[in-house]
């Protein structure tokens, strides 16, 4: 049982739909008529973003961008490297990138450098959760769903060693499962 692995739901999944039906409601606004290219980062994106984009009403691209910054199972190292890249071209388009969670602040930092060095029109940021008391980067995302405190969590995407992302919740891991 996927519930043994968790010491506290920290977003039900009531609250994460209310969340993103209210973000949605914010971007509806933000790009009516802007046709924005929204780029989901994979994997832990995917769940938010493929629910998020149901929440705006307004035209709308999707693209994706696999990116891998090298370190450990808990925190990147800043060294990013591009897995897949996008495959439309940023030029003069506005970008909304879609992010499960922003720690250290290391991987966005990189991706928001590369898209206005590919001349996007504008570059904006969406992240589900965000945990501001890691930050190294100075990276804040234009919206931000829920603030997280510092422990590991997991679900509706995010992953401890590549599983629990199918969990409908989003939970702190039990420390027991990695100590
Ligand atoms: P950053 O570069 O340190 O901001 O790391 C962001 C990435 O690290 C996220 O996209 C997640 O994949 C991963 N990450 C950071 N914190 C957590 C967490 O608490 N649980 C699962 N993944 C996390
Ligand atoms: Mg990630």
């Amino acid at each position: 049982m996927l519930d043994n692995y968790i010491a506290e739901v920290l977003v039900s999944p009531e609250e994460l739909k209310e969340t993103i039906q209210k973000l949605g409601e914010k971007l509806t606004v933000e790009y009516q008529d802007k046709n924005p290219l929204v780029i989901c980062i994979l994997k832990g994106a995917i769940f938010f973003m493929t629910d998020l984009v149901r929440a705006m009403n307004c035209d709308l691209e999707v693209d994706f961008m696999d990116v891998s910054s090298y370190g450990d199972a808990f925190e990147s190292s800043g060294q990013v490297r591009i897995l897949k890249d996008l495959d439309q071209s940023v030029k003069d388009r506005h970008i909304l990138i879609v992010e499960d969670i922003i720690d250290t602040g290391r991987t966005l930092a990189y991706i928001v450098e590369l898209l206005k060095h590919r001349q996007a029109a504008s570059v904006k940021i969406v992240t589900l959760l965000d945990k501001p008391e890691r930050r190294v980067m100075a990276i804040e995302a234009d919206y931000v769903g829920v603030e997280v405190p510092n422990k590991f969590v997991v679900g509706y995407g995010l992953d401890y060693k590549q599983g629990l992302r199918n969990l409908p919740y989003i939970g702190v891991l039990k420390p027991e499962m990695y100590e």
